[in-house]
């Protein structure tokens, strides 16, 4: 670990049988030997709670506490976290654990940080067993107070479904048809916080026996069933493990997406990447390995997106289990001969000359407007298009932004927008009245936004905001959509832009009335020939731009342009593409990042002199070159 230039490590993650081998009965002295050497070898730990996997012997005494999917199929124990979130014989049991390892170690030199269970809900994100129907019905109660309350935000009156008492309520198990879609919402609502109150559960224990020591648990991106705006606001540093498929060109982009919003649910704070493969992973039909220097700049990129930590899934490579054939910093074969240990090694080296970014913060002057409910309600069954997906419309307007190096940070709809001078809202379908309010005051003093087609289309019990489509948007863009006209799979339709400019929609297309927006584009050739396409709006010292469908990606890229000058927003850099720029600071230092996606090397244009701290060379202002997948990070002036 010293010659890879390891400091911290996760320890326990999967050790609940070992640390507590019988109910009540536990043995430190294996993990005692484990954190002494790594105390006296210079390694901190990010020592786990180990609650992740319960041991056998717990749910053999209790078959309750494991998860039951919405069919009645029980998910056995043999693999890991077979438990369901309701259940207190689990949350009680990985309390009693928690208090015992806190206490035992409290005083451990070397613990530096709690991982708290690992990837909440990555394989049971929700449970709908007896035990979750009745912890349900609690919620329920505790969110509408009364049987009557909850008739009305389901709109139970719909298909003869009116309750007339708590016990009559269910999850939405496997029914005939879709299920009732608010109850729907309301259990991913309930699922996301039920497994938030075990990791609270946890917390609280640490909070008690140790509160200086940082709290983490590890999150997974745009994990869709956890609301992390929610979990983040608990954790003192977020962790995010990092999987991107080699196979896949996008995913040097998808990457960064989930780095900045990894910055951005920390409100801008650094964070760390808990986890990421050398090589390759095991859970893919076909694990393509990382290609030559895609490993070192796949981890400076973390770090360019506000991460001060880089950390592997895992040290030594298993020679057991289902997970024997993930690589490892550590692989099976000899490291001497071992390309990943050595770039193990050479990555180790090179991040600790990155000691002084430690700390360094990003500014992004654009936002995008993510909200997890909306994401949810907007994929729920049963819509005028199931083609409307909440990722796809993120990505189409952040591929864009990537390519041409703007920052872009990820924010809540609700909150105080007014850092920022461009807003993007790709979808979002369900919007609560503070909301959108708070966007229409960040445009009315001075914002640009950008908003797609069916958004502000529900409430937050996802009944439909009546009063013409879409309704809390509707002066803020200067217009009514009449009525949807979904595009099939294969279908698109032409754009027609004022200026001459021709672009392609696809997915969706409206028929809109204008209010006082103006034309940039119309449809052109469909049954919406020469309708509104694509408008903007003044609105107070605004302005706010609509699009009716998804333009092609080309068309995207010059819309985020023209919104981009109009916001005075510009790049971090004049890179050529495929080389991805972003810049941290700190007081008056400056760290300028410069990372070569392309195998082909590249001459990136810089203007100021400084140091590239990947390999300690001078820099001047003119070109600098960058390898294949090379990185620099220029610190830049001083
Ligand atoms: C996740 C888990 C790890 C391991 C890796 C494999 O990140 O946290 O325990 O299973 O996936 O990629």
């Amino acid at each position: 670990m010293r010659e890879a230039g390891v400091n911290l490590v996760s320890v326990g993650i999967f050790s609940w049988s070992r640390l507590e081998p019988a109910e009540g009965n536990f043995e430190f002295g294996w993990l005692d030997r484990v954190l002494d050497l790594l105390h006296k070898g210079g390694v901190d730990a990010d020592l786990a709670t180990a609650t992740a996997s319960p041991p056998p012997w717990l749910s053999h005494r209790h078959p309750e506490m494991l998860p039951v999917l919405a069919d009645g199929v029980t998910l056995w124990p043999g693999s890991r976290q077979h438990y369901c979130p309701s259940s207190p014989v689990y949350r009680s049991a990985a309390a009693r654990l928690v208090e015992a390892l806190a206490t035992h170690y409290a005083d451990h030199p070397s613990l530096n940080m709690w991982h708290v269970g690992n990837e909440y809900g990555c394989h049971v994100p929700a449970c709908w067993c007896d035990v979750s129907a009745q912890a349900f019905r609690d919620w329920l109660l505790h969110r509408y107070g009364s049987i009557d309350g909850l008739n009305e935000a389901w709109g139970t009156d719909f298909w003869s479904q009116r309750y007339s008492s708590w016990e009559e309520i269910l999850p939405p198990r496997r029914t005939p048809t879709w299920p009732n879609p608010s109850q729907q919402l309301d259990f991913m609502r309930f699922s996301s916080d039920a497994l938030l109150e075990c990791y609270e559960v946890e917390r609280g224990v640490l909070k008690r026996v140790t509160p200086e020591v940082p709290i983490t648990t590890n999150f997974m991106g745009f994990f869709k069933p956890l609301d992390y705006w929610k979990w983040a606001a608990r954790e003192d540093v977020v962790s995010h493990d990092s999987y991107p498929d080699p196979a896949d060109e996008r995913s040097g982009m998808r990457a960064a997406m989930a780095g900045d919003l990894m910055r951005s649910l920390g409100q801008g704070r650094p964070w760390i990447l808990m986890e990421q493969t050398t090589h390759r992973v095991n859970w893919r039909d076909v694990n393509v390995a990382k290609a030559p220097g895609q490993m070192r700049l796949w981890s400076f990129q973390a770090v360019a997106r506000g991460a001060d930590g880089v950390m592997f899934f895992q040290w030594r490579q298993a020679r057991a289990g289902a997970e024997k054939h993930h690589s490892a910093m550590v692989p099976h074969g000899p490291v001497e001969t071992s390309p990943t240990w050595s770039d193990v090694v050479t990555l180790g080296r090179e991040l600790a000359r990155l000691e002084a970014v430690c700390g360094s913060r990003s500014t992004a002057d654009v936002a995008v407007l993510f909200d997890w409910e909306s994401w949810w309600a907007l994929e729920l069954p049963s819509k005028p298009s199931n083609r409307v997906r909440m990722m796809e419309q993120v990505e189409a307007y952040y591929a864009a932004l990537f390519e041409a190096n703007v920052l872009v940070d990820f924010a809540h709809p609700g909150d105080d927008l007014s850092g920022y001078r461009l807003l993007l809202m790709p979808n979002l379908y369900l919007v609560g009245d503070g909301a959108a309010a708070a966007v229409g005051r960040a445009v009315e003093s001075g914002a640009t936004l950008l908003m797609s087609f069916f958004s502000g289309i529900v409430d937050p019990a996802e009944h439909i905001r009546l009063g013409g489509y879409p309704q809390p948007f509707r002066a803020l863009l200067g217009l009514d959509v009449v009525d949807f006209h979904p595009l099939s799979a294969g279908e698109d339709v032409a754009l027609q832009f004022a200026d001459g400019a021709q672009g392609r929609g696809e997915i969706w297309s409206e028929d809109i009335r204008l209010n006082g927006a103006e034309v940039l584009a119309t449809f052109s050739g469909s049954h919406l020939d020469g309708r509104p396409a694509i408008t903007r709006h003044r609105a107070g010292n605004g302005t706010a731009i609509y699009l009716a469908t998804q333009p092609d990606p080309k068309t995207m890229a010059r819309l985020l342009e023209m919104a981009c000058a109009s916001a005075s927003v510009e790049a971090s850099a004049d890179a050529p593409s495929g080389v991805e720029a972003v810049r941290r600071t700190a007081g008056g230092k400056s760290f300028l990042f410069l990372l070569n996606h392309r195998e082909v090397a590249v001459d990136v244009p810089i203007s100021t002199a400084g140091v590239n701290l990947a390999d300690g060379s001078s820099v001047h202002p003119g070109l600098v070159h960058l390898g294949s997948r090379g990185v620099a990070v220029i610190r830049e002036g001083w």
